[in-house]
């Protein structure tokens, strides 16, 4: 079994994004707006800062109250989509209940989308229009392509439909020439769609979720899961068992978390291409 490693691979595109930062003169702004105290938040958060730094990006964090009406969000979206030091503006993932998460996703600007989640850019997508496309399905191809991986005609099982992991994935791995296959919270029978693929993507967040038995001989698992257990991060797939039958495993931590950060500024890169 052959470990993908995100960390080290995305090290190494953080070089790569470092020097093509430093080409361009101005203050490369990226604004993340977090609302409340989501543990899995404070990690991603946290991670998305001191690379910002690392990269040479200046990042403007926006915390605010777990109490914070939509219409707060929306005014601090409208002013950073006119702020032209501000390159790129990501709204955290989950909001408290009070708001509409996919109102806010909507009314931040095409070109400052960096995190792909607003209608124009899931339109893109479907459509094939290259611009930015949601960091963690980004990432999870940009991984598995860098270690030669083929995909054509690869059956795919992704457990999550949401539009932060499940759509827009499926989309790109049909894009490869994939069949994909995708399963949510009422799926049926799901070991009977996990034990038929060649890749099995999980983003349950379900500790130990994705066990050996679901899947078959040399399949390659891609663990999307984060959770906290006795104060470790662990994800969906259970690597006892798992390790045992497959081919390649992205794990967690290590494997796609960091490629979804370093995808981050690929897409604030394309804004800054675009913008040229
Ligand atoms: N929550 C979990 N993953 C993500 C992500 O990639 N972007 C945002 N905005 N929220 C998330």
């Amino acid at each position: 079994m052959t470990i993908l490693d995100g960390k080290k691979y995305s090290e190494e595109l953080i070089q790569e994004y470092k020097e093509r930062l430093a080409k361009y003169p101005e203050e490369i702004g990226f604004a993340i707006i977090w609302v409340g105290n989501n543990s899995a938040s404070e990690i991603y958060v946290s991670s998305k800062l001191k690379k910002c730094k690392e990269v040479g990006i200046t990042p403007y964090l926006y915390h605010l109250d777990e109490d914070t009406e939509e219409k707060e969000i929306l005014k601090l979206i409208d002013k950073l989509n006119k702020d032209p030091k501000i390159k790129g503006i990501l709204l955290q993932s989950p909001t408290p209940k009070q708001i509409d998460i996919l109102k806010c996703f909507n009314a931040i600007s095409e070109e400052k989308d960096v995190d792909g989640f607003a209608k124009g850019s899931l339109g893109n997508l479907v459509q094939n229009i290259p611009y930015h496309v949601s960091c963690t399905p980004r990432g999870i191809i940009k991984l598995l392509k860098h270690y030669n991986i083929d995909l054509v005609g690869k059956n795919v099982c992704i457990i999550n439909s949401t539009i932060i992991v499940g759509k827009p994935l499926f989309h790109l791995f049909i894009g490869e020439g994939a069949t994909v296959t995708m399963c949510h919270s009422k799926t049926k029978n799901l070991d009977f769609h996990t034990k038929n693929a060649d890749i099995v993507v999980s983003a349950v967040g379900n500790p130990g979720f994705i066990t050996g038995d679901m899947i078959k001989d040399g399949a390659i698992a891609i663990d999307v899961g984060i959770s906290r257990v006795d104060g470790k991060v662990v994800g969906d797939v259970d690597k006892e068992s798992v390790y045992e039958k497959a081919s390649y495993v992205a794990p967690v931590p290590g494997g796609v978390g960091p490629m979804t950060i370093a995808m981050i500024f690929e897409n604030i890169l394309d804004t800054l291409e675009k913008e040229r």
